[in-house]
Parts: structure tokens; C-alpha cells; sequence
């Protein structure tokens, strides 16, 4: 099921997102996790979080596959995050130009780590440990400060953010163009 996603402005976007809990399999988790898969393809998205489908809790979904073409081993990388947690970064980072689908219109580069370890739960529950690296790494941790309140704006530089400040302001307003639902 395609969900409207929420926009930047929506409090949803700065809200804390809660742990889930993890004493078995929860359906309506895996279900959501569902849904975003098919709002972020209707979208043509490679990553979305929960919070961007208005709910506060630490969970976030990414295929790759899209990107296969320029790199194979992207091609069977579909993953579901439940609770993830970066605990380490690359100190070299890079800059990487990115969009979210909550800023329609904006393309910028961020500057990040270039790799990260992080644990998560994946859709069986099942906990891992792993490090990522590259354009994984990076949509990760766009994702992921989505659980953390954040959007990738928040990591350009004051002026940058402030060339940007009439377009942000302009999405509280409705004036921003989408081709997906929005809310
Ligand atoms: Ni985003």
C-alpha cells in the first residue's frame, strides 16, 4: 500500500523515534515495512524511514538495485533496519550529492563518513554487526538521521542553508512540486 509521505515542516520529521520492541516478530512492522517499500518505489526513492510516513519509531527500508547498472553489487541490495544503531565512523569522509523525498527539489551535497559500523535487527528480528561503505553507507546514514530528528540540510553550511532558507520556508506553505502523494 502507497502512503502519502510527510513533508519538511511536518514536526514529524523532528520528532525522537522510539526503539521497537523485540521479544518476537511484529507483523505490523514487517507489514509497514511493506508499504514503504512500495510508497519509496512509487516514488523512484532508493531509501525511506518511518518517521517520513508519520511514524516516530527506528526503522528505515533500501534498495539499491536501481543503481546496478554503474555497480553490480548493488544490485540485490534490498534491506529492512530495525533499531539501528552507528557506533563507529570513517574518519575520511566525502561529499555526495544528495535528495530526500520529504525536500522535493533540493539536491545538495553532504559531506560524511565514507564507511560506518552499525548493529540492527533485520525483517526476521535477527541481530547483525556490520560495516558499510560507499553509496550503502551513504544512504544509511541519510536514513538514519531521519531516527535522530535530522534531514540532510541540517549538514550543509550556514550560507548554503541560508540560500536555501525562502525554499525550506516555502514547504511549510505548500509550495513545492512532487509527483508522489504527500501529507
Ligand atoms: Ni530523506
Amino acid at each position: 500500500m502507497i502512503l502519502p509521505i510527510v513533508i519538511y515542516g511536518s514536526p514529524t520529521l523532528r520528532g525522537e523515534s522510539v526503539e521497537i520492541e523485540t521479544g518476537e516478530v511484529d507483523l505490523e512492522v514487517v507489514k509497514l515495512a511493506g508499504d514503504m517499500f512500495d510508497t519509496m518505489y512509487a516514488a523512484d526513492g532508493v531509501g525511506l524511514a518511518a518517521p517520513q510516513v508519520g511514524h516516530n519509531i527506528r526503522l528505515f527500508v533500501v534498495d539499491l538495485s536501481a543503481w546496478a547498472d554503474d555497480e553490480q553489487e548493488l544490485a540485490n541490495f534490498k534491506r529492512i533496519f530495525i533499531n539501528p544503531e552507528i557506533y563507529e565512523c570513517s574518519e575520511e569522509e566525502s561529499h555526495y550529492n544528495e535528495g530526500c523525498l520529504s525536500l522535493p527539489g533540493i539536491n545538495e551535497d553532504v559531506l560524511r563518513p565514507v564507511s560506518i559500523r552499525m548493529r540492527y535487527l533485520d525483517e526476521r528480528f535477527v541481530p547483525h554487526d556490520e560495516e558499510f561503505t560507499g553509496r550503502p553507507a551513504r544512504v544509511i546514514q541519510h536514513e538514519y538521521d531521519h531516527l535522530e530528528g535530522k534531514v540532510f540540510t541540517d549538514r550543509l553550511t550556514p550560507l548554503r542553508r541560508s540560500l536555501l532558507k525562502r525554499k525550506l520556508e516555502g514547504f511549510a506553505k505548500g509550495r513545492f512540486k512532487a509527483s508522489y502523494r504527500t501529507r
